[in-house]
């Protein structure tokens, strides 16, 4: 059952070249630019004049909506806040029925996150499901919504789950940028070829296992951990954070790079490992000086580059490589080695990966 694989973990990170193809099938047509998604399609007059949206969600589903965030306020100039909705339901959320209310969740049964939609519906939103198991709560209580079609997740830790829901979320942004007219047919075009040739790069990504499997011989006694993105690749860098503390451990911390002259650059010292996403994208010059400042604290550092890179090459102490797409891609590329590197390090510090200590795969109680 586990194909092959010695945990259902390593099996989903490497079913993403597949689960991120299903769940584009039948959505995107590249030639002609043009994405379709059947679940909100009753709702596209709404998506032209709606002034906000709200996507609520816990864990790494969170994280999944941080990148939405960027992505639907990038292409369809909506505003969008983004909500635990644990934090959401038990204050007096300003919600009305000019808002979309976004639900994510993998399991579709997470109590925070029925609750939260349900006090949404209360107010008058119109509630949307991004949900991998179909027919379960979370989908029953949405107006609309997109399944994510990952197939079904056994290890607690989500892994394609997440990309599903990151590409569920750059669907949903480039089909509002499309009905609102904030996207040129051509910018539309080449974005979808690229989304297109996502599956195939994922497997690139996934090449590079047998060195990541080195790298984490190295920092398997780590006790701490900073990961540090900036754009989307902060978000990128809190799943990374939350994956290798769920199964190794490790007490781990996710940040924007910037924020840490503000307060984390004080933990950094010669055992202090910090994982940096450092891509070439518009944050690369500002993320190199962040690597600066580590390595001028003796901080080691592992990093995620654009292949070919050169520069963060000679100052990082490790490196690894993804393909290089647009910007909006990096999510979905970044968060592989960073599944890869946690998964590694937690075998080798002989936990139980499929089923850490204290968590449950969905989380029915609030
Ligand atoms: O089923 P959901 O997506 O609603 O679950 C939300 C979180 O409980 C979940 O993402 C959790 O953080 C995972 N264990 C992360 O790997």
């Amino acid at each position: 059952e586990k194909g092959g694989f010695d945990h259902f973990m390593l099996k989903e990170i490497y079913e993403q070249p597949r689960s991120i193809k299903d769940c584009m099938r039948g959505r995107i047509y590249p030639e002609k630019g043009l994405v379709q998604l059947g679940g909100i399609k009753e709702f596209a007059e709404k998506l032209k004049n709606i002034d906000r949206i709200v996507i609520v969600a816990c864990g790494t589903s969170w994280h999944a909506g941080l990148v939405g965030e960027y992505l639907i306020e990038e292409y369809a100039r909506i505003p969008v806040e983004v909500e635990y909705a644990s934090e959401f339901r038990y204050r007096n959320p300003i919600i009305s029925e000019k808002d979309i209310v976004i639900a994510v969740s993998q399991s579709g049964e997470t109590a925070d996150t029925m609750a939260a939609i349900e006090l949404a519906k209360e107010k008058g939103a119109t509630i949307f499901g991004i949900c991998n198991v179909v027919g379960a709560s979370i989908p029953r209580l949405s107006h609309a919504g997109v399944y994510t079609h990952a197939g079904p997740e056994i290890g607690v830790a989500s892994t394609k789950a997440f990309t599903a829901q990151v590409t569920v979320l750059t669907l949903m942004a480039l089909y509002m940028a499309q009905q609102r007219g904030t996207i040129t047919q051509s910018k539309l075009i080449h974005l979808l070829t690229e989304l297109d040739n996502i599956p195939t790069m994922v497997e690139r990504c996934l090449l590079s296992n047998d060195s990541i499997k080195e790298i984490s011989a190295k920092f398997k006694d780590a006790r701490n951990f900073l990961f540090l993105g900036r754009g989307s690749g902060f978000p990128v860098a809190l799943e990374g954070a939350l994956k290798l503390k769920e199964i190794s451990y490790i007490h781990a911390e996710g940040y924007p790079a910037a924020e840490m002259k503000h307060g984390p650059i004080a933990l950094i010292d010669e055992e202090m490992p910090v994982v940096f996403i450092a891509t070439k994208n518009s944050s690369y010059e500002k993320v190199i000086s962040n690597i600066q400042e580590v390595k001028a604290r003796k901080g080691k550092v592992i990093a995620i580059v654009t292949e070919g890179d050169t520069v963060v090459k000679n100052m990082a102490d490790f490196v690894i490589e993804i393909p290089d797409a647009d910007e909006i891609f990096l999510p979905l590329l970044a968060t592989i080695p960073l599944q890869l590197l946690s998964y590694h390090i937690a075998v080798m510090r002989g936990c139980n990966v499929d089923q850490p200590r204290n968590l449950a795969k969905s989380v029915t109680v609030e």
